[in-house]
């Protein structure tokens, strides 16, 4: 085939005579890049590009330097060169310099038109393509011819559009009229847009105003009517100030990656690029600094998708995936890049490796543990604060037990009659117990009537109290003494009726008891020690411990409640 042409042509090239078999011509094949088909019936024109892209001078130049500009076309589906025939009955082509006029173009004129200039020592051509279309059915264009795009900034006012490529084709005296479409739509009167002529001018520009704009030159030349339809499509985009630096949605620096060992890990980075005209719009991955074209590592491969958004912004997404990620893999560094001529911006993608512990067993670890702690905090709280707690607990909850029991001492002081214990008694004890706690103190010595028998009143008053206290001390249990009287009396009471109730202070330690009564109550009852100095101040835990021996008796300095229950108590007591 290759050869046939080849033969064929010179053949035809030598029985034109255009060339001996030497001579040679600057071949610049065949100029594709305007090409743009025109429409069947519509006047077209081919400007030799010899005079624009290749040679350093103009068809004038060329001209006057007695160059010859000849033209040549192979039609579709022929393997010659032919001559163009001028000289048709219609008379539809013609050559003006350097420009080779169709009025109109037909479908048969389908081809690839070159140009030559040359004299006899010098020879270069050139080819163009043209390629005459219908348009489509029902349609004012085809989709062969692709419309011209023109950027729009949205909100921008009094934009003018021209209808591009139509000067120079009407003769100079006639102006064409215009007709304007949008997509294919005669429009006489848009909205908030105007058209004069050639011009379409946006007052302002708003995105539904996007479309294909159409406009059909109509103009008379030699009696003939001649159509020109031109076609831009609008878009409209984000103004530049709006622009901004690539935002990443993901990853987030807020989201924890988990994966377990083993599995695949696909990380998205998902990026928001505003419009920015003629701007990169770049997305890659980085692993511990390294892009991923540089890391060879057949585990890692990436995927791409864009995804137009409104006004010329546009999502890109860029899946880093990893195969059967290992541990050291799920320690790596991955970062995602987002770049633009506004900037780049970058964020890491948090990875970790899932606990291997299943959620339910971690979650009773869990509990347990607080519970453990939880038990252990009450203990330790309990411990150190029972006698809080006790004493809290009788303040708010515990009955008043002074009432109606017929009593009317609370506690009877059963101590040695020594000096050393008579000032503990005397003083301290009443103090605090009747001054600060505000009991009822029974003490033999002070309350007593003189001339009474001893072992009755003594007697009595016990009875007539509601605790015993005992002070022990050495002194206390030499036989004999009225102190050993009251204690006996006391735990006799307490062993049988239970209406009194013994509570030892030790004031000083006593050895073995030789009072059988006096070990019996000690193996009994807690004692209560008395630590000199240390224990004297009256919030102290000496004084606590005593406390939560001692009856609950509603204080009148306490809440209302208890103010109006102790009064109806108080009116029962009168009734
Ligand atoms: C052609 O080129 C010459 C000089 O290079 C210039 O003077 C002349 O105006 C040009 N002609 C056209 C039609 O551009
Ligand atoms: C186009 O060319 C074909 C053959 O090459 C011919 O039959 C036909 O009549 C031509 N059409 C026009 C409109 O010239
Ligand atoms: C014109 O030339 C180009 C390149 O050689 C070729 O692809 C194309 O088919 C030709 N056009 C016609 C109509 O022959
Ligand atoms: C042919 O044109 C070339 C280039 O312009 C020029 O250098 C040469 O002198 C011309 N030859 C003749 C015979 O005119
Ligand atoms: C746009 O065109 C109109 C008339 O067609 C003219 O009045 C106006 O000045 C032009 N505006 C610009 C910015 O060129
Ligand atoms: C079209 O607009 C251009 C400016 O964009 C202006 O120079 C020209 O005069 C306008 N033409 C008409 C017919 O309004
Ligand atoms: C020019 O286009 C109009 C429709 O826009 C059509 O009616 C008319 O026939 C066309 N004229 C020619 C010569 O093709
Ligand atoms: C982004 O670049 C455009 C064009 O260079 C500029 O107009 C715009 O102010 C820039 N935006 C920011 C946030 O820097
Ligand atoms: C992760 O890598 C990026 C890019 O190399 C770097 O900017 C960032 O500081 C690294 N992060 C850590 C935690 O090392
Ligand atoms: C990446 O690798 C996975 C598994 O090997 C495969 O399913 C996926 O198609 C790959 N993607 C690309 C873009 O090569």
């Amino acid at each position: 085939m290759k050869l046939r042409c080849l033969l064929l042509g010179t053949l035809w090239l030598c029985a034109r005579g255009f060339a001996s078999a030497s001579e040679r011509c600057d071949d610049w094949g065949v100029d594709t890049m305007k090409h743009k088909p025109v429409y069947n019936g519509e006047p077209a024109r081919i400007k030799c590009p010899l005079f624009e892209a290749f040679l350093k001078y103009n068809y004038s130049t060329a001209h006057s330097a007695g160059l010859t500009l000849i033209w040549y076309w192979i039609g579709r589906g022929q393997d010659l060169e032919e001559p163009i025939n001028f000289r048709l009955p219609d008379n539809h082509i013609s050559k003006e310099k350097d420009t080779l006029w169709f009025r109109p173009a037909l479908l048969n004129d389908t081809g690839n038109y070159t140009c030559m200039l040359r004299n006899t020592t010098y020879c270069s051509k050139v080819a163009f393509p043209l390629e005459v279309v219908n348009k489509d059915p029902g349609s004012c264009i085809s989709q062969a011819v692709k419309p011209e795009e023109v950027l729009l900034y949205l909100s921008y006012t009094n934009i003018n559009l021209t209808c591009p490529d139509v000067e120079g084709f009407s003769p100079a005296n006639v102006q064409p009229k215009f007709n304007w479409f949008m997509n294919c739509n005669l429009v006489h009167n848009f909205y908030e847009r105007r058209t004069h002529g050639i011009n379409l001018t946006f007052i302002i520009v708003r995105e539904m105003y996007a479309a294909d704009y159409s406009c059909v030159a109509t103009y008379r030349e030699n009696g003939r009517d001649f159509n020109l339809t031109r076609t831009f499509r609008v878009k409209v985009v984000a103004a530049p100030y709006r622009s901004t630096v690539p935002q990443i949605i993901t990853p987030d620096s807020r989201v924890i990656y988990e994966f377990k060992p083993g599995v695949d890990m696909s990380l998205v980075c998902e990026v928001h690029f505003t419009f920015l005209k003629d701007s990169p719009q770049e997305v890659w991955w980085t692993i511990d600094g390294r892009t991923t074209d540089e890391v060879t590592d057949l585990k890692f491969n990436v995927s791409h998708t864009e995804e137009p958004l409104t006004v010329g912004d546009v999502k890109v997404t860029k899946t880093l995936f990893v195969s059967k990620v290992t541990e050291k893999d799920l320690r790596r560094n991955y970062t995602c890049f987002a770049h633009n001529n506004n900037g780049t911006s970058q964020m890491q993608a948090l990875v970790r490796m899932k606990a291997v512990v299943p959620r339910y067993t971690l979650e009773l670890a869990c509990g347990l543990g607080a519970t453990v702690l939880l038990v252990v905090a009450l203990t330790v709280i309990y411990h150190a604060y029972w006698l809080e707690l006790v004493l809290f607990y009788r303040a708010h909850f515990g009955t008043d037990e002074t009432i109606l029991d017929g009593k009317e001492y609370d506690i009877y002081v059963s101590y040695a009659r020594n000096a050393e214990e008579e000032e503990f008694v005397l003083l301290t004890l009443r103090g605090v117990l009747e001054n600060e706690f505000g009991y009822k103190l029974c003490i033999f010595d002070r309350d007593s009537l003189p001339g009474g028998i001893v072992t009755d009143e003594t007697l009595g008053f016990i009875q007539r109290s509601r605790r015993l206290l005992v002070v022990l001390s050495p002194n206390y249990v030499l036989q004999g003494t009225q102190a050993l009287l009251e204690l006996k009396a006391g735990l006799e009471d307490m062993a049988s009726r239970g209406t009194i109730k013994v509570i030892l202070v030790q004031y000083r330690a006593i050895k073995k008891s030789k009072v059988k009564e006096l070990r019996q109550a000690k193996a009994a009852l807690s004692v209560i020690k008395w630590k000199g100095e240390k224990s004297s101040y009256p919030r102290g835990r000496f004084w606590k411990q005593l406390l939560v021996e001692m009856p609950i008796k509603n204080r009148p300095k306490s809440t209302a409640a208890a103010d109006r229950r102790t009064s109806s108590f108080s009116s029962l007591k009168e009734v």
